[in-house]
C-alpha cells in the first residue's frame, strides 16, 4: 500500500501519504485559534492522516483573507497553536501550517457571504476594510478596492513579516510549512503577469516576478532551520487570459526547490475574481493530477496533488503512477474525517491497528462481530422481517 507508506522530508517523517488540504474556517477573532481549532484539526488526526496543515495563517492583520481568518504576526497567537500542534502529535500525525498573505484578495467576507469585498455594512458592525497592497496597482476584480503598489522597502518588511511568523510557527510546534504562493493571494500575484506589472526588479521578466517569492523562501527556511519541511502550493495554471500555465509553473517549482522549497503542492487559480476573463479548468477527479506529474517529472520535485481526491484505491493509483508523492485532500475529510482509516481498510488492512488505541480496540472486535452476522445473513433489519 504505497498510499500507507512513510514520506520522508528532511528529518520529518509523515506516517502515511495522506495530508489534510489547509482550508479556512473563519473561526477567529484577532487571528486567535479557538476551541473550533482544536476539535476541527484534532480530529483529522484522530481520523489517521499523516499530515494535517491548518488552514491559510496570515502572516501580518492586513495579510488576512477576512476579519475571521487565524494568524502568527504576534507572539500572542502562539500558545493558542500550541494546543492545536499537541493534539496532532499526540495523534501520531504531523502538524503544519499554511502561511499566508492576501495581498489583493484581502478583506472580504466569508464564503456563506459570498466572499463579498467588506464594506460599510461590515464597519458598522466593527469589520471595517483595511488598505490592500499588491505588486501593481490592479485591483483583484470587480468590487474589490484599489491594492497600492508595495514599495521596495516595504517589500523588504514584508519579507521579515513570513520570517517572523514562521520563527513564531516553530515555536508553536508545527513540524511542517507551507507557503500558500496560489489563489491569487500576495506570493501568486507577484509570480503571475496578469497581477504584476512592476517595472523594478520585482517584475517583468519571469525572473524578476519571482525574486519577492524566492526572497521569502529564503528567508522562511533561514528562520525554520534545516530539518524542517518547506512546501509551497502553486497555482499551476493562473486561470486567466494573459496568466502563466504549467510550463512556467514548472520552471517556478525548480527555482524554489533550488531555493530549499521540500514539496509542491499543485493547486490552481484565483488570480482574478473576473468571471469574465476566467479560464479555470475543468473540475473532474483529481482535476490537478496532470500538473503535480508534470511538475513531479520535470522539475524533479516531489509534488502533493489535491482536488477531488475521494477515494483509497483511486488515491493509490495516483502514486503508484507517479501523479504525485503525496494526496491532499479537502472537502472529503470534512465529510469523513476517518477517510484515511477508512481507506485502509479498503485497501485491505482492516486490523484497526492504525486507530487511536481507545477507538481501535472497540472498533476491532466490532469489525469481527459485523462480519459474523454478514456470514449468518442476518441485517440490522432482520428484527422487521415478517
Ligand atoms: C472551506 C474551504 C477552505 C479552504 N481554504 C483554503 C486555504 O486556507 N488555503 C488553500 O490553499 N486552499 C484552501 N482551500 C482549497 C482546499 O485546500 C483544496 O485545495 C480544495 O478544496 C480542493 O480539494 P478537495 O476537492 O479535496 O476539497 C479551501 C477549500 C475549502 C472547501
Amino acid at each position: 500500500m504505497t498510499l500507507f507508506s512513510p514520506l520522508h522530508l528532511r528529518e520529518v517523517t509523515l506516517p502515511n501519504r495522506i495530508g489534510i488540504s489547509p482550508m479556512c474556517m473563519y473561526a477567529s477573532q484577532d487571528g486567535q485559534v479557538s476551541d473550533f481549532h482544536v476539535a476541527h484539526l484534532g480530529r483529522f488526526a484522530l481520523g489517521g492522516a499523516g499530515l494535517v496543515i491548518a488552514e491559510a495563517t496570515a502572516v501580518h492583520p492586513h495579510g488576512r483573507i477576512s476579519p475571521f481568518d487565524t494568524g502568527l504576526w504576534s507572539d500572542e497567537q502562539v500558545p493558542g497553536w500550541r494546543r492545536v500542534t499537541a493534539l496532532v502529535a499526540a495523534s501520531g500525525s504531523v502538524p503544519g501550517v499554511q502561511l499566508g498573505h492576501a495581498g489583493r484578495r484581502a478583506a472580504v467576507r466569508e464564503p456563506w457571504r459570498a466572499g463579498a469585498p467588506l464594506d460599510e455594512t461590515d464597519a458598522a458592525a466593527g469589520f471595517a476594510p483595511w488598505p490592500l497592497v499588491a505588486p501593481s496597482a490592479l485591483p483583484a476584480g470587480p468590487g474589490h478596492a484599489m491594492p497600492a503598489e508595495l514599495t521596495a522597502r516595504q517589500i523588504a518588511h514584508s519579507v521579515q513579516d513570513w520570517h517572523d511568523a514562521a520563527v513564531r510557527a516553530v515555536s508553536a510546534g508545527f513540524r511542517f510549512i507551507e507557503l500558500h504562493g496560489a489563489h491569487g493571494y500576495l506570493l501568486h500575484s507577484f509570480l503571475s503577469p496578469v497581477s504584476n506589472r512592476r517595472t523594478d526588479r520585482y517584475g517583468g521578466s519571469a525572473e524578476n516576478r519571482l525574486r519577492y517569492p524566492l526572497e521569502v523562501v529564503a528567508a522562511v527556511r533561514d528562520a525554520i532551520g534545516d530539518g524542517i519541511p518547506l512546501s509551497f502550493r502553486v497555482s499551476a495554471v493562473d486561470g486567466a487570459e494573459g496568466g502563466s500555465g504549467i510550463e512556467e509553473t514548472v520552471h517556478i517549482a525548480r527555482r524554489l526547490a533550488a531555493a530549499g522549497v521540500d514539496l509542491i503542492d499543485t493547486s490552481s487559480g484565483g488570480i482574478t475574481t473576473d468571471r469574465s476573463t476566467d479560464t479555470r479548468i475543468r473540475r473532474g477527479f483529481a482535476f490537478h493530477a496532470d500538473f503535480s506529474r508534470r511538475i513531479r517529472d520535470e522539475a524533479g520535485v516531489p509534488t502533493a496533488t489535491v482536488g477531488l481526491v475521494v477515494d483509497a484505491e483511486q488515491a493509490e493509483r495516483l502514486l503508484d503512477h507517479g501523479d504525485a508523492d503525496m494526496v491532499l485532500l479537502g472537502r472529503q475529510v470534512l465529510d469523513d474525517p476517518n477517510w484515511p482509516h477508512h481507506a485502509r481498510i479498503a485497501l485491505g488492512d482492516d486490523s484497526h491497528d492504525s486507530w487511536d488505541v481507545r477507538y481501535g480496540s472497540a472498533l476491532g472486535p466490532r469489525a469481527r462481530t459485523l462480519a459474523r452476522l454478514t456470514a449468518s445473513g442476518e441485517t440490522p433489519l432482520t428484527r422487521f422481517s415478517p
